[in-house]
């Protein structure tokens, strides 16, 4: 059964490039593995991560990461069972919400900043969809 969790949080320190890339990698090199597809939007000091996959692979996983201290104040935004991958052509893509469009972060908040944990669960998910709709999801699977 495929489930899809989405999750935001804290980083602990402002986001360098090195952090960005070691969790990328490490999650290139796991996730095929798992069956589970997904991205990760990241700004200097915040997450937000899709994980899709069997039920027992996405709760797992999810309990690998919660624990990473490269971040902290982890909230699940919802987790639901699919039908279908949303994210299925990613291993982990990428967004770096620095570069997102402030046009479209308004769209669904009161101002042109992303804040996950004070919208909807649902009003994060429309924004991810949005983003897969304009393409700005980098690193397909290989
Ligand atoms: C925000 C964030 C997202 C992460 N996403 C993934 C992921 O999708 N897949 C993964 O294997 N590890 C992910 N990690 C890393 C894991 O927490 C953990 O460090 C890693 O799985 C351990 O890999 P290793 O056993 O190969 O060292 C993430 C870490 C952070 C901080």
């Amino acid at each position: 059964m495929l489930v899809r969790l989405l999750y935001a949080s804290r980083a602990t320190a402002p986001l360098i490039t090195s952090v960005q890339d070691s969790i990328l990698e490490q999650s290139r090199a796991r996730n095929p593995k798992l069956g589970i597809t997904g991205i990760l939007c990241y700004s200097d000091d915040l997450f937000i991560q899709a994980l899709e996959g069997g039920r027992d692979e996405v709760c797992s996983l999810y309990n690998t990461i919660v624990r990473d201290d490269r971040h902290q104040h982890v909230r699940i935004l919802s987790f639901e069972e699919i039908h279908e991958r949303r994210f299925g052509n990613w291993t982990m893509g990428q967004v770096n919400l620095a570069k997102v469009n402030p046009s479209l972060l308004l769209k669904y908040s009161e101002r042109p900043v992303l804040d996950p944990f004070t919208v909807s669960g649902e009003a994060s998910m429309a924004l991810l969809e949005e983003l897969i709709a304009t393409a700005q999801i980098i690193g397909r699977a290989g």
